[in-house]
């Protein structure tokens, strides 16, 4: 991409077809050049490339009151508005990414995206959103990434995301979010990527991810979860990630993890497991397996119980040990014999093959 100048449109003589987008061009843009346009701090910079125009306002830019009929992708960042006018995207119906983070932005108008089908990617980040306007999507078919994380949402409603059908990739993450309603995500049918950490989620319906999904990546991280039960994540088959460090997890149903065969990496750490049950541990990651876990786990900063009732997850912990995250902060903090031990090496001492499943833990 290069700086628009506005030299470079203009046709050498005759009527030229764009002459007025050119005139426009030259009030709106800052074009510091070697022709000596006076830069205009307050406005936008614009860079055109075959597929259209690229505008980018940051400060001490204003916000744009018009914008070039072709313009594909607009980012207004840090400006601090706390609202738009009503019609800031008329005229651009080209318009595929849209830009808006670290703004004041307190609501949307509800016929705002009417005028871009197109769009394609719409970040909201860092803004004041505490509700959405149902209808919103309305027309928006083709976007596939939508995030608004560190907002001030407190809840969804279904009706705010209507409309959505190619929606690979939803960050909420970063709100106040204490609850999600039932089956809000059952219209999703591309969905791969959801992040819900960092709210304040305590429960989740149990058919929160019912529905024809493809989820790969899921971030519930930095919750206040206290239990995983089985079948929530089931609808799920080929989820890879997960993410559920820094709840409050202190049960984890034995069928939480069934069916999950392509799952690479879970992050458990930062809870309050103190044990899990006989059996978790079966459907994932098993050597030489589909299911590997190759990008690791971690269950670390739990305060584990080292007894015998963790003897299936030592047997699961000793053959998938290379895969392990924070192994020295995975600690063991009862019983007393073994407090302040790595539980590894507990699992270790404990699972050796010959040794026999009642060999002692040395003290
Ligand atoms: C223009 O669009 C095509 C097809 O979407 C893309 O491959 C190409 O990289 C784009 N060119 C520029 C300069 O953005
Ligand atoms: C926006 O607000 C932040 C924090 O109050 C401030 O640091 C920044 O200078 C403001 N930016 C503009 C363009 O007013
Ligand atoms: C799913 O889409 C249908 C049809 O558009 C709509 O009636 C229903 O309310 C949607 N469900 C959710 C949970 O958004
Ligand atoms: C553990 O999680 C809690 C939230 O449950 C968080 O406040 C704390 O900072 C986390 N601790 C570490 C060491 O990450
Ligand atoms: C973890 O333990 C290993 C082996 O005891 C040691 O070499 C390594 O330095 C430790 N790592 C940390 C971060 O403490």
């Amino acid at each position: 991409m290069s700086s628009w100048s506005p030299e470079q449109n203009q046709s050498p003589g005759g009527l030229d077809p764009h002459l007025s987008r050119t005139l426009f061009l030259l009030l709106l843009i800052v074009a510091p050049s070697a022709q000596g346009v006076i830069p205009n701090p307050e406005a936008c910079q614009v860079f055109q490339s075959d597929n259209g125009s690229s505008v980018n306002c940051y400060p001490p830019a204003k916000v744009p009151l018009q914008l070039p009929a072709d313009t594909i992708f607009l980012s207004v960042e840090f400006l601090n508005v706390t609202q738009l006018p009503p019609d800031f995207l008329q005229g651009v119906s080209n318009l595929q990414e849209l830009h808006l983070s670290s703004n004041g932005l307190e609501s949307l108008a509800d016929k705002f995206l009417l005028p871009v089908p197109q769009l394609k990617v719409l970040d909201l980040t860092r803004n004041a959103l505490s509700r959405l306007p149902a209808g919103l999507f309305q027309v928006s078919a083709a976007l596939h990434t939508l995030v608004l994380k560190e907002n001030q949402l407190q809840g969804l409603e279904a009706s705010w995301l209507l409309g959505l059908k190619a929606l690979g990739h939803l960050d909420l993450s970063g709100n106040r979010l204490r609850t999600l309603p039932p089956g809000l995500l059952s219209n999703f049918t591309d969905l791969r990527i959801l992040d819900l950490g960092n709210n304040q989620l305590e429960t989740l319906s149990p058919d929160l991810l019912r529905g024809p999904l493809k989820l790969e990546r899921l971030h519930l991280e930095g919750n206040r979860l206290r239990a995983l039960e089985k079948g929530l994540l089931a609808p799920q088959p080929n989820l890879r990630h997960l993410f559920l460090s820094d709840n409050q997890l202190a049960a984890v149903a034995a069928g939480a993890f069934q069916g999950l065969k392509q799952l690479d990496m879970l992050d458990l750490s930062n809870n309050s497991l103190t044990s899990v049950p006989k059996g978790l541990w079966a459907s994932v990651g098993r050597p030489g397996a589909a299911w590997d876990m190759k990008d690791g786990f971690d269950i670390s900063r739990n305060p584990w119980v080292c007894d015998q009732n963790l003897d299936d997850l030592y047997q699961w912990l000793v053959a998938n040990k290379d895969k392990m995250f924070s192994s020295n902060a995975t600690h063991c903090a009862e019983p007393m014999a073994v407090k302040g031990h790595t539980l590894l090496a507990v699992a270790m001492s404990r699972a050796k093959p010959e040794a026999g499943a009642e060999t002692g833990v040395a003290a």
